[in-house]
């Protein structure tokens, strides 16, 4: 890192695995490249891969993109290979998961979505944190590791447990290498999005639907951008943060820190005493 440099990726390549689909993976993508990173594009859809790549090539991003499923192993560690011809490594970021409506289920249902839930919020990010930490270790870099989770990993979320339980094992990946790659200079962290607006939740929307009281939960009232989460990832995974390793950053407007049981006036809706309301509402 210098003064001119203060990302300290200038000529270091990052896997970003799910790095496609113009939502929160191409937005990282964009954000490191813009900091100097070489970008190493990977996705599973070669159509919403090319969105991603596009967009490297437009801006002048050195970039790699690679079809590659990140449930895949084998398929990884070839990634990672790929990624080393680019420009010496310094890490990656594992965006690939999520969860679709028909995979919404009552856990009691024994449905057989849990499994693939799990392997692909969990199995793929393993995956790719091993492929990259293993590559740092045998070629005696420091580097950095950006794991997304979601604010849903430390909560809970009913009809999505597999979800929730995949990324709450991100987390606790995440914390445990941080140790065991701490004196090795790598560094391994996580960040949570709350509700962000992305192609793919659009894409679970009714045409004309408008967030209305939705925002409510959200004490900045309104929905995240890919770019919120791309900013956050540019400085857990930069020189700016070099002496972070093993946290969860969560860019959510706040939803985590808010009581649920508030009320639109963020009152705990208990409180029913009339004067104190009003007192507080003049505020
Ligand atoms: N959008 C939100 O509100 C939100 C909230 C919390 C957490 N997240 C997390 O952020 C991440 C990205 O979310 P998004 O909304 O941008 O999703 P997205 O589906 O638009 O983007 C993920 C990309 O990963 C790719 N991908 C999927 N499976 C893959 C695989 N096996 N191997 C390689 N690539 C694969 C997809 O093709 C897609 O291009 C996910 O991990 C999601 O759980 C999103």
């Amino acid at each position: 890192m210098t003064i001119n440099d203060p990302w300290g990726l200038t000529g270091r390549s990052v896997v970003v695995m799910g790095a496609g689909g113009g939502g929160i993976g191409t937005a990282i993508a964009r954000h490191l490249g813009a900091a100097g990173a070489s970008i190493v594009a990977v996705d599973i859809d070669a159509d919403k891969l090319a969105v991603c790549t596009d967009a490297l090539t437009a801006e002048g991003v050195d970039h790699l993109g690679l079809l590659a499923d990140g449930r895949d192993r084998e398929a990884v560690t070839d990634v990672v290979e790929q990624a080393t011809r680019l420009a010496p490594l310094h890490g990656s970021v594992h965006v690939a998961g999520g969860m679709w409506p028909p995979q919404w289920a009552p856990f009691a249902s024994d449905d057989p979505a849990f499994d693939d839930v799990m392997d692909l919020n969990f199995g793929a990010t393993v995956n790719t944190v091993r492929a990259v930490g293993r590559k740092l270790v045998e070629e005696g870099r420091t580097g950095a590791l950006v794991n997304i989770a979601t604010t849903s990993a430390i909560n809970g979320m009913p009809f999505g447990s597999a979800y929730a339980a995949a990324k709450a094992a991100v987390l606790s990946l995440t914390r445990s290498l941080a140790v065991e790659w701490g004196p090795r200079g790598i560094r391994v962290n996580a960040v949570a999005p709350g509700s962000i607006a992305t192609p793919k939740s659009a894409s679970t929307r009714k045409p004309g639907d408008t967030d209305g009281d939705d925002l409510l939960v959200i004490p900045m009232r309104r929905r995240g951008t890919s770019d919120d989460i791309a900013r956050g990832v540019l400085f857990m995974i930069s020189e700016m943060s070099a002496y972070v390793t093993g946290q969860l950053l969560c860019i959510d407007g706040g939803t985590s820190v808010r009581p649920t049981y508030n009320d639109r006036d963020e009152l705990p809706v208990f409180v029913h005493n009339e004067e104190l309301r009003a007192r507080l509402a003049r505020w």
